[in-house]
């Protein structure tokens, strides 16, 4: 490894990579350029050519090409690693695992397959129909490059192969399946195909939406895990959601792919998904090099909720200020949008410190007992997980100021709660004062042909 970092800081020059991302200015031997990991209005982020490195006198942080992009993108080493010796142009040593193939050679065949199945999909009028159906847009179709995988056993297979990719590789890729007579065939098969990309947004694995739903068939499809592809550790969106996440200082968390691609296309650049419910503290770790707020929208369903409860509870352990952000009930991000964008860009807007959110339903508890019930069974148990001391200390000062108890009987009380868990049920729906302000018209088409655009732009 060591090497190969030598190798691309050979070729990359610090002033060059960090220049390739904010402006700089040279400075006497140096040069300099306004932070991009704090706030300033003067320059004091210096770089050293010589020294190959860069310092903030503003706000401390150091290090060199690796970490800057480490910290700008939001990613980690090995990410870094990739990035910069794909420019460098440097080859990662490659490494067979068990007869594993190569790192390389699985990219190649899982980019092949997302352009198959791109090319599918242009050429499909009954999948682009479902695509128009669902309000997603020509450019959320490309930037996400979704494609189709036919209603045939051994398409992709063949096409593979056509190109010379070996069996053992299709395989490797999570690309087909295999069964007891040791035939091969297409893993996924009469589905909207999602490409799952890396940090670096390449393809490493794909998850496929069902076309013709059937009882034997599962909605949703993803990849097995591989060599590149660890679901544990990969947050769909991430590649593309990360630098507005840095900007906006805030994330907003999704269940599935179609959420994604809908929220981003209305505008919520910011938003990431855990496909489906099972956020790990690891996801949680990626995004809170990019920000401490999280906000979580997953589908107002119970499902949803208790994942909710869940993801909001390891957040917060994780150091996270955490927001939930409440749709009308049954609804999901992806259909709010597609209802109208203006529903879910308002939830997001609208969404509370749950903390918050139950002690501001205490107030409105006439009933002593039962306000006290609240604070005991849900909101002291939500503090005692809070990790932050000062946060702790912050929200109990407002539930004493709420509820006329002395913090010093609060904290015994918070010191007493073994238990932390708290029921799904005790998430609150939304009640009428929560639900969004129905809209004005919706903005979002897919454009099958030009007649349709003018048809659109006409509805502007
Ligand atoms: N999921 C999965 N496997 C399943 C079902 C769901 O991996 N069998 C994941 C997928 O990433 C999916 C997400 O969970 O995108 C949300 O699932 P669900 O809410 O059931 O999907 P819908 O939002 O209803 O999907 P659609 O809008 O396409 O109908
Ligand atoms: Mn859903």
């Amino acid at each position: 490894m060591s090497t190969t970092v030598q190798k691309i800081k050979e070729r990359l020059g610090i002033i060059d990579v960090i220049g390739s991302y904010i402006d700089i200015e040279k400075s006497g031997s140096n040069f300099k350029a306004k932070c991009p990991f704090h706030h300033e209005k003067t320059p004091s982020f210096y770089i050293s050519p010589e020294r190959q490195s860069y310092y903030c006198f503003g706000c401390g942080v150091k290090g060199d090409i690796f970490t800057f992009v480490q910290e700008f993108e939001g990613v980690d080493f090995v990410a870094s690693l990739k990035m910069l010796a794909d420019r460098a142009g440097v080859e990662i040593e490659k490494f067979e695992k068990n007869g594993v193939k190569t790192e390389r050679e699985l990219y190649e065949v899982l980019e092949d397959a997302t352009k198959f199945f791109q090319n599918n999909l242009k050429n499909n009028n009954e999948a682009l129909l479902y695509i128009k159906k669902r309000n997603l847009s020509i450019e959320s179709l490309r930037t996400w490059r979704l494609g189709l995988a036919l209603d045939d056993w051994r398409s992709l297979k063949e096409y593979l192969s056509s190109l010379g990719y070996s069996h053992k590789e299709m395989l490797d890729a999570g690309l087909i399946k295999e069964n007891e007579k040791g035939e091969s065939y297409d893993r996924f098969r009469d589905r909207i195909m999602f490409p799952i990309f890396d940090t670096a947004g390449r393809v490493i694995a794909f998850s496929g939406r069902i076309i013709h739903p059937s009882e034997s068939e599962a909605k949703y499809l993803n990849s097995p895990d591989t060599v590149l592809f660890d679901k544990s550790k990969t947050l769909y969106g991430y590649n593309i959601a990360k630098s507005a996440i840095r900007i906006n200082q805030s994330v907003v968390l999704v269940e599935g792919q179609m959420d994604l691609l809908m929220s981003h296309q209305a505008g919520q650049t910011n938003t990431v998904a855990s496909s489906g419910t099972s956020l790990t503290s690891e996801h949680l770790a990626m995004l809170r090099r990019l920000t401490d707020t999280l906000v979580i929208a997953y589908d107002a369903d119970n499902a949803g909720r208790s994942a909710t409860v869940r993801a909001w509870k390891l957040a917060l352990k994780e150091g996270f200020v955490v927001k939930v952000a409440f749709l009308p009930q049954g609804l999901d991000p992806a259909d709010a949008v597609s209802k109208d964008p203006n529903i879910w860009i308002y939830a997001v807007k609208n969404a509370q410190n749950i903390i918050d959110y139950f002690i501001e339903n205490m107030k409105g508890e006439g009933d002593r007992t039962q306000a006290d019930k609240t604070l005991k069974e849900k909101v002291l148990p939500l503090i005692k997980s809070v990790q932050s001391a000062i946060d702790r200390s912050r929200f109990l000062q407002k539930v004493s100021f709420v509820s006329g108890i002395s913090e010093a009987a609060l904290v015994e009380e918070l010191n007493s709660i073994k238990d932390e868990d708290v029921s799904p049920r005790d998430i609150p729906l939304p009640n009428k004062n929560h639900r969004p302000v129905m809209p004005s018209a919706i903005k979002y088409y897919v454009f099958l042909s030009s007649k349709d655009k003018q048809k659109a732009d006409e509805f502007r």
